[in-house]
């Protein structure tokens, strides 16, 4: 055990008597004696062979050999000027650089962005609600009743045993908060991720994300929605993209129509992204049903409006040709590289 202390005092005296000459010298100084790999981590690492009753005293002197190598260090790298600035002068200056690799967007912000950027054009404005909403704003003032199936358990996720608090199903709960607390003209964009009890498969999730647009003003018609709808599906899917409009319903708009775009896959001949029919199904919309104004304190005589929700999966399926929902949500960079450069 003594030897160790031995050691110790004589490479002491060793750093003590080095006189390097130059900054070369210098620099193998310090590689002998401070650099990682050197003689005083080696000796630091001997600490676990001392016994512990003199521990203490092998660390001071372990600090006085540190501190004496550092400070003859640090006085002959002035005299010599800085050997890390002297080297660099052999660098070859014309040696391509490292180039930094960026990330890139996840493909739904991507298309959600695209999304937004379209209605944009149209006067549209992005708003955002909670993604933990009550039964008023989800359900109740969209006209949904008790009995309603989207209320079981089988669908939404109750987070409070009198279940008056939930995930947000869909983002048409942002309509309601946006109508209370906002004077008409209204035209608003409300993307989000949204929250549902299904069994996850390629085509269905959990937790997913969805585009909801609103537009209430004065002598707003069903004209107007198809327009909108029409113009967005061109801009998105490619100008020779056709729309069908299919007569559904929701408890919140009235009448209610499901839209559909021409398989811009396959040209409508058929293909399996269409169930070879020629039509993919791209979201739900409808004229604002006057019991929601007035559930929001709007007059209905006055104002009338549209509304439509899209799954931003399901267009970023049909832009990028992905098959399998569940690629968005297990984040492979793989998968994600191959988006970088998209647009
Ligand atoms: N909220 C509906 C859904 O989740 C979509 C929708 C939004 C329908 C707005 C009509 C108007 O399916």
């Amino acid at each position: 055990m003594q030897e160790i202390f031995d050691k110790a005092n004589t490479i002491l005296k060793q750093i003590e008597a080095e006189q390097p000459a130059d900054a070369a010298g210098l620099e193998q100084f310090r590689i002998k004696y401070i650099g990682t790999k050197g003689i005083i981590k080696d000796l630091f690492g001997a600490m676990g062979q001392v016994p512990n009753e003199r521990k203490k005293e092998y660390g001071q002197l372990m600090n006085v050999l540190k501190q004496t190598a550092e400070t003859k260090f640090d006085n002959l790298k002035d005299s010599f000027g800085d050997s890390k600035a002297k080297s660099s002068e052999s660098a070859d200056l014309t040696a391509p650089g490292f180039t930094t690799d960026f990330g890139g967007r996840h493909p739904i912000s991507i298309v959600k962005n695209k999304m937004i950027e379209i209605f944009s054009r149209l006067g549209f404005v992005v708003a955002e609600g909670p993604e933990i909403e009550d039964d008023w704003h989800n359900f109740t003032a969209l006209g949904t009743p008790k009995d309603h199936p989207a209320r079981d358990m089988q669908d939404t996720f109750y987070i409070s045993e009198d279940k008056n608090t939930l995930l947000r199903t869909h983002t048409s709960s942002v309509q309601i908060r946006m109508m209370e607390s906002q004077k008409p003209p209204l035209r608003i964009l409300m993307p989000g991720r949204v929250y549902r009890n299904e069994t996850i498969s390629a085509r269905a999730h959990c937790t997913f994300h969805q585009l909801e647009g609103l537009y209430i003003d004065e002598g707003v018609s069903f004209a107007d929605l198809k327009q909108t709808m029409f113009y967005f599906v061109r801009e998105m899917f490619g100008q020779n993209t056709e729309i069908r409009f299919r007569p559904s319903f929701f408890p919140f708009t009235e009448p209610s129509a499901e839209v559909d775009v021409s398989c811009f896959i396959c040209n409508s001949k058929g293909c399996p992204v269409c169930k070879y029919s020629g039509w993919v199904e791209i979201g739900g919309c409808g004229m604002v049903d006057p019991v929601v104004l007035e559930n929001c304190k709007l007059d209905p005589k006055k104002y009338s409006g549209y509304a439509f929700g899209m799954g931003i999966e399901r267009s970023t399926m049909l832009k990028f040709q992905i098959n399998d929902l569940r690629l968005f949500f297990e984040n492979d960079v793989r998968f994600l590289k191959q988006f970088k450069n998209a647009k």
